[in-house]
């Protein structure tokens, strides 16, 4: 038996993990500091009532003879499909339901893509990045070119026309960095793609964040994007489904490639490895587009705007420079005293016991910078702020 030997370029362990391991170390050897976590980008407010209901119900479906459910379609029950279907007809975008694939979340779906994709392609990831774009294409053995993302291009990187690229991940609003790209700098991007014959594999699992209406929310808004991008999106972050697990993948039929229909691969690809995310997550999701829902996961999504601004605020007030925070639930700010990023995780952890992610974790480029999240509580993030005024 001969093992997967990309497995060893990889880091030992996933930066997330990394973290969380530092943390339990830190708090078992030191039980009486309160430690508050703004670094992995969990959510902390409880599912939203529209959704606690749907669920409730389905649970109760699933108990009798006429209304159980088994195997369900494994791309996604039409009732969903449809009702995410409207959502991007609100903002003028038209698509089929079998351009819709429910699964368990963005960050599965962008790994399992690479499925699709032979290993001899030229992978384009902005640096710093979400480092499951970059392990997953080193897992499948593919060599990554990175483009640099910073503090000079506000973090988003536009085309090099003398660049080659066959796969371009991008992610708006961005983790880490919060920053957010412009339809006029999105169009950039398809159109480098479509010269190149290249796709955009792009990461819109922060869109219900934006609240600037001029800033696109979906790539699939772009003229031309239909014929060169693949999006990602979750529940996630929108409705505080981290634990719940749901998300969807939009797969334009005309996304053909060497004659073949990407859309058909996946579905072929879904069908023979997924059997489909369980219908009583999938009538909760839904519950998330009905007005209610709307109501109440957009209170939600003002409640840690809140808790954003309170941050952004206390780093202004310090003069440190920083990204996001606007519309991205994320905050790249630059560590201080020229500190690199893990010094700067240590010296917050044990100082203050603040948890945030470190910069170089994402990339080579977020050296020196650190992001926080805007996922807490307000009284854990006022008082973060406040342990932060007193050590910036
Ligand atoms: C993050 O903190 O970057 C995210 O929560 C990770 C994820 O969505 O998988």
């Amino acid at each position: 038996m001969k093992i997967n030997h990309n497995y060893q370029k990889l880091e030992q362990s996933y930066l997330f993990s990394n973290i969380a391991h530092k943390v339990s170390a830190f708090t078992a050897a030191h039980p009486e500091k309160e430690v508050i976590r703004l670094g992995i980008g969990d959510v902390t407010l409880p599912l939203c009532d529209a959704v606690i209901k749907a669920m409730q119900q389905a649970v109760s479906e699933m108990g009798h003879k006429e209304t159980f459910r088994g195997y369900g379609p494994e791309q996604g029950y039409d009732f969903l499909k449809e009702a995410i279907a409207g959502y991007y007809g609100e903002q003028g975008i038209s698509l089929d339901l079998h351009e819709i694939f429910i699964s368990d979340g963005a960050k599965s779906d962008v790994g399992n893509i690479l499925d699709l994709f032979d290993t001899d392609n030229t992978v384009l990831v902005p640096d710093p990045v979400y480092p499951v774009y970059v392990d997953t294409n080193i897992m499948a053995g593919r060599t990554v070119t990175y483009l640099n993302a910073t503090a000079q291009n506000g973090f988003l990187p536009l085309p090099d026309p003398a660049q080659k690229a066959d796969i371009i991940y991008l992610c708006s609003p961005n983790n880490p960095t919060g920053a957010v790209y412009t339809r006029e700098q999105l169009k950039q991007w398809v159109d480098y793609a479509l010269v190149q014959k290249a796709l955009i594999l792009f990461d819109a699992a922060y869109e219900a964040f934006i609240k600037d209406p001029s800033l696109p929310r979906s790539i699939l808004s772009i003229e031309g994007a239909r014929k060169c991008a693949i999006e990602f999106c979750s529940f996630s972050k929108t409705a505080g489904f981290t634990g719940t697990r749901c998300g969807y993948t939009v797969v334009p039929q005309e996304l053909t490639f060497e004659g073949a229909s990407l859309n058909a691969m996946w579905l072929r690809r879904q069908t023979t490895k997924f059997n489909g995310v369980s219908y009583i997550v999938q009538k909760g999701a839904a519950a998330v587009f009905t007005p209610e829902g709307q109501k109440q996961v957009k209170a939600n999504i003002d409640y840690y705007r809140q808790n954003a601004a309170v941050l952004a605020d206390t780093l202004r007030e310090k003069n440190i420079w920083f990204t996001g925070g606007e519309n991205s639930p994320y905050l790249w700010m630059q560590c201080p005293n020229q500190m690199d990023s893990w010094a700067f995780f240590d010296y917050l952890l044990t100082e203050v016991g603040i948890v945030g992610t470190p910069g170089s974790g994402f990339g080579k480029n977020g050296e020196g910078f650190f992001r926080l999240t805007a996922f807490n509580d307000h009284e854990n993030t006022k008082k973060a702020a406040e342990r932060l005024r007193a050590c910036l």
